[in-house]
């Protein structure tokens, strides 16, 4: 490991989506081999329990607008511990590349002439679609896939092209996206996507507290009502969705929706 892990270097690591079997074993080498941990709220407890007691860990999560830390004041420190010669993990939930405010710290760190290295992790969608027994893709029904994420700026509208991720056949992972699940069922519908298109809300994928929650695109508000804001959900939207196959997912036709967990 020293030689992939030379002092001075930040590694980006993507934790996967909480389950410490979803790490990948590089990451894993890397938690061990680190000085000093900087993560993120949705990296899981059963991985912060395998950073050795020697390691420093600080928390520089970020969750819903709860700001522990600034993306400006988290260059800085990786920066400062990069400069300081100390081995440096960031450790961010699911793949550092998706949704992951990645290429900030990077460009920040080679503007400091610090080493930096990504290593990824599992992204949420896919360790839905594996919870649920779905595929994101569908020979013939969905031959496109588009992670999408439904964060706005506090008091500003949903800026998506609602045209384009409003074509069938296509499958939609929406990140971030519970507190605006109404406006994406509303907009999707609006721009042409049929109001009885298979949505799934996946909440704490891969947790002990996951649960998995089916319906159709027109309730897709009514859905996201009983996850709290501390719940990490994922939205997704797609004729795909409608073959998953887990049997961990109960259907409750009747109402039309079908929760798991
Ligand atoms: C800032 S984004 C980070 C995404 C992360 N880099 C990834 O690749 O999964 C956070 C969003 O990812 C999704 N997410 C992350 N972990 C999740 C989990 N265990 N269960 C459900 N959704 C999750 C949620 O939509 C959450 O709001």
């Amino acid at each position: 490991m020293s030689h992939e892990f030379a002092v001075g270097t930040v590694w980006l690591v993507g934790a996967g989506p909480g389950d410490p079997d979803l790490l990948t074993r590089k990451a894993e080498r890397l938690i061990a081999a680190a000085d000093i941990i900087f993560y993120d709220a949705l990296v899981g407890p059963g991985i912060l329990a395998m950073i050795p007691p020697d390691v420093e860990r600080i928390n520089v999560g970020k969750r819903s607008g709860r700001h522990s830390k600034d993306q400006g004041s988290i260059n800085d420190l990786l920066g400062a511990a990069a400069l300081a010669g100390r081995r440096v993990v960031r450790l961010k939930g699911g793949d550092p590349s998706v949704f992951g405010r990645s290429t900030e710290e990077i460009e920040h760190l080679a503007r400091l002439g610090v080493a930096v290295r990504v290593c990824p992790g599992i992204t949420a969608a896919s360790a839905a679609a594996a919870s649920s027994g779905t595929s994101l893709t569908l020979r013939g029904l969905a031959r496109q896939l588009t992670f999408v994420t439904a964060h706005a700026r506090a008091g500003e509208a949903l800026d998506l092209d609602w045209s384009t991720l409003a074509r069938s056949g296509s499958t939609l992972a929406v990140y971030m996206g519970r507190a605006a699940a109404g406006e994406v069922s509303r907009q999707l519908i609006a721009a042409g996507r049929a109001a009885d298109t298979p949505v799934m809300v996946a909440v704490n994928i891969s947790l002990p507290t996951e649960r998995i929650i089916h319906g159709r695109l027109s309730a897709l508000a009514f859905l996201v009502e009983t996850i709290s804001d501390n719940d990490p959900s994922l939205l997704i939207i797609g004729e795909a969705v409608a073959k998953s196959s887990s049997d961990r997912v109960a259907r409750v036709e009747a109402c039309g929706i079908a929760v798991s967990g």
